[in-house]
């Protein structure tokens, strides 16, 4: 069956963790590049994984693989890969999310890690036509300390980094255990997002939104639980940066048809979709789109309407043309159908 047309949309992918776009082959070709033995016969072996319970057994084995990503050149692959998939799939802006503490704690330094995302994001509008941001996340189940280590570590890169946001284990992982690292990060200018309301309560939203001081809450689909937290959500025209697909692999949701995404919408909140993990989930961001056109009957108008809400949650506020021509490009896209 050849994909709906409307999968490749003019859009912007708001959330993608670069180390979930390692598909089984890339991650075979750098263990046998660097000499590290996996614990998977071959791809499909490590394909038939895939079958997670919930976030934390996801997590196991997404810091397990990241074991192959050693050097500079393994990042700027890495996410050269990502570019070339995104862009296939009508992709034109994409903040991206890294996980350093996952890597400087197996030994590889933090500006392998930023230089080699940065070497394949520098050649990214040329190559693939993108543009990127870089979104540094600190991991919630790790210090509040080790997250400021991490800060600090990150100066000599702060200009290849647009913002900061908070991943891994939520639950028993409160926004607030991360106040201080989000005011030093502030003060450095940067941007702030965090991951919320996933597995993690609704009051994990209102907290990140009250003491971390987030622009975007990421995922945020428990919001749902509490009206006059959705109430506010939509009158300060928060975004939502929802991931269908991760939803239903990691259990939030039983079928992709249960998803909430068409209610949240017409509840007026400024929803996003995007691929979280898409080497893991089941797709990039086109198939999202696709997936959640054919399970919950969206339309080329609502559509429309996550991608154009796409482009209006990034961050593009130091290139505002920019932006102007993204969403008129998504106005100007013709559905087939
Ligand atoms: N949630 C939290 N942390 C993550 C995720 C996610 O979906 N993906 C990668 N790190
Ligand atoms: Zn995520």
């Amino acid at each position: 069956m050849r994909a709906y047309d409307g999968a490749v949309i003019p859009k912007a992918e708001l959330h993608l963790h670069i180390e979930g776009t390692l598909e089984p082959e890339l991650a075979f070709a750098l263990a046998a590049r660097n000499g590290i033995e996996l614990p998977f016969a071959d791809t499909e072996a490590l394909r038939r994984a895939y079958l997670f319970e919930d976030l934390q057994s996801f997590l196991d084995l997404y810091y397990g693989l990241m074991a192959v990503l050693r050097t500079e050149a393994d990042f700027a692959e890495l996410a050269d890969a990502y570019l070339t998939r995104a862009a296939a799939q009508g992709v034109r802006h994409a903040e991206i999310f890294f996980d350093p503490q996952a890597h400087v704690s197996r030994g590889v330094g933090i500006g392998a890690v930023i230089e080699g995302l940065g070497r394949a994001l520098d050649l990214s509008e040329q190559r693939h036509g993108i543009s990127t941001r870089l979104i540094m996340c600190f991991l919630r189940d790790e210090s509040a300390e080790s997250a400021l280590q991490t800060l600090e570590a990150a100066k000599p890169y702060l200009h290849r980094i647009t913002g900061v946001g908070l991943d891994s284990a939520e639950v028993g992982h409160p926004p607030a255990k991360f106040r201080e690292v989000y005011e030093a990060a502030a003060e450095l200018g940067l941007r702030r997002v965090a991951h919320a309301g996933e597995e993690g309560p609704p009051a994990y939203i209102s907290e990140a939104l009250d003491v971390l001081g987030v622009e975007r809450i990421d995922h945020g689909l428990r919001c749902m639980e509490d009206p006059e937290l959705v109430e506010r959500l939509v009158r300060d025209r928060i975004p939502l940066t929802l991931c269908p697909l991760s939803n239903v692999r990691l259990r939030a949701v039983d079928l992709l048809e249960d998803h909430p995404l068409p209610g949240m919408m017409a509840a007026g909140l400024l929803c996003t979709v995007n691929s979280d993990d898409p080497a893991y989930f089941g797709g990039y961001v086109g198939d999202t789109f696709h997936a959640v056109h054919e399970a919950l009957g969206l339309g080329p108008e609502r559509l429309r309407e996550l991608a154009r809400n796409s482009f209006l949650a990034s961050f593009l506020e130091d290139d505002e043309a920019r932006r102007a021509r993204y969403l008129a490009e998504v106005e100007a896209y013709e559905f087939e159908d």
